[in-house]
């Protein structure tokens, strides 16, 4: 375990800055591209750990990766793996694998690290056993997953009660197999990335934005320049917001719906916040986001905003903290569900720098008016928890040491180097 030194910053940070490219993304064109027959590019992949898992998986299966390019085997001529697939750290390397496996002739299992084999999977039950597939979890619902060849799947219509893009996208890449068309539906909030880059490749079509109907059929091989992370670039968003002076400006970040949530939740806390779409791949828009400093309100958020924002909900109590008036976060029990109990991890977290914070059954609520002394950062194993931290430490009140600062490289090798540089 290594531990992060941070300082408190005296001037406000002006700085553009390219942010590395998006996780969520990467894995879908990483899965994409192998279960494509032929040659696709995927530039811009994002750097992180996490991504690494699903390059190796898709390695073990048969794809070729060279640089940009990766050469799909296609679906069916996915090789069975000799052993266990080792997701690490990704939940979504092991959800969305998980569906993509589930209509192949041959079994696989598909495990994790400690946190990731603590994590729910049984949700991943229903929705493809309705498919016909054969899924197991351990009697605890988690990992290790195992997969059996079951056979043809055949079309089924479900409805999700959570609103996870992870088990939406599992159904999906599965319901691709089948015989006949399928139709998934469920609660609004989650980042439809895989929804719109399958209806863009022909696979798909949208009768409403959380209706979607899978057509079977081969995915064709693509070309995917995967944009800026906004789960990273919050990070930088918020330092700006919280350090007086500050002007950050992000280039190219994905901007789909369900990924801006916490953009939504600065404004309504009163950050002078400017979106400018520039492009967009395969249909998920993309743009330019500036984020300056101001005096913020407390705000109350659940409801769909909250799968909105779900990934930064660590980083919004750190805000928080710096607000006039309470901040609460309600309908978010997914937290509990992530790389650490978040409700739980970003409570310590806050309570160890001082702040007032109380985690309820389904989120949380911290006291604003506040100021954050320096201590000492549990990081819990949770590169969002690290990075949250990190935040906290620029605008607190002495230095900040996060214990396992290394878990930031899930999903952002180098942040603590970009943190150090910005704005010197
Ligand atoms: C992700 C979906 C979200 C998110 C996770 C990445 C994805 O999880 O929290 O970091 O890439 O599909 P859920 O699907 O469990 O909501």
């Amino acid at each position: 375990m290594s531990d992060a030194w941070i300082e408190p910053r005296s001037a406000g940070i002006r700085a553009e800055v390219a942010v590395p490219g998006d996780k969520s993304l990467s894995h879908r064109a990483l899965l994409l591209s192998a279960m494509a027959r032929g040659s696709s590019r995927v530039a811009g992949l994002a750097p992180g750990r996490d991504v690494a898992a699903t390059r190796d998986a898709v390695g073990l299966l048969g794809a070729r990766i060279v640089g940009d390019r990766v050469d799909g085997p296609g679906i069916d001529a996915w090789r069975a793996p000799k052993k266990p697939i080792d997701c690490r750290n990704s939940g979504t390397t092991l959800r969305l694998l998980a569906g993509a496996l589930a209509g192949r002739p041959f079994s696989t299992t598909l495990t994790g690290d400690a946190s990731l084999r603590q994590r729910p999977m049984r949700r991943l039950e229903a929705p493809l056993r309705a498919l016909g597939a054969d899924i197991t979890t351990t009697a605890a619902g988690t990992a290790p997953v195992r997969i059996a060849p079951s056979g043809p799947l055949r079309g089924a219509d479900v409805v999700i009660d959570i609103a996870s893009a992870q088990v939406r996208s599992a159904f999906a890449f599965a319901a691709l197999q089948a015989e006949g068309a399928s139709t998934i539906d469920g609660p609004p909030g989650f980042r439809d990335h895989t929804e719109r880059w399958l209806t863009a490749l022909g696979l798909g079509t949208r009768p409403s934005s959380t209706r979607f109907v899978i057509r079977p059929g081969a995915v064709p091989p693509a070309d995917f320049s995967i944009p800026a992370d906004p789960s990273s670039a919050a990070y930088l968003w918020a330092a700006a917001v919280l350090l007086p002076g500050s002007e950050i400006v992000t280039p190219d970040v994905c901007l789909n719906p369900g990924r801006t949530g916490f953009l939504d939740v600065l404004v309504a806390m009163g950050a002078p916040v400017a979106t400018e779409i520039t492009g967009e791949v395969h249909g998920d828009p993309i743009g330019t986001v500036t984020v300056r400093h101001a005096p913020l309100s407390g705000v109350a958020i659940g409801g769909p905003l909250v799968a909105r924002s779900i990934d930064e909900l660590p980083l919004l109590g750190v805000v928080a903290v710096h607000a006039t008036g309470p901040t609460t976060v309600n309908d978010a029990s997914e937290l509990r569900a992530k790389e650490s109990d978040r409700i739980a991890s970003t409570v310590a977290m806050l309570r160890s720098l001082g702040a007032a914070a109380e985690p309820g059954a389904d989120g949380f609520v911290v006291g604003g008016d506040g100021t954050l002394q320096g201590g000492v950062v549990d990081g819990a194993g949770d590169h969002r928890i690290v990075m949250a931290a990190a935040v906290a430490a620029l605008a607190a009140a002495g230095t900040v040491t996060i214990r396992g600062a290394e878990a930031a490289d899930v999903s952002w090798p180098g942040f603590f180097d970009t943190l150090n540089r910005l704005g010197r």
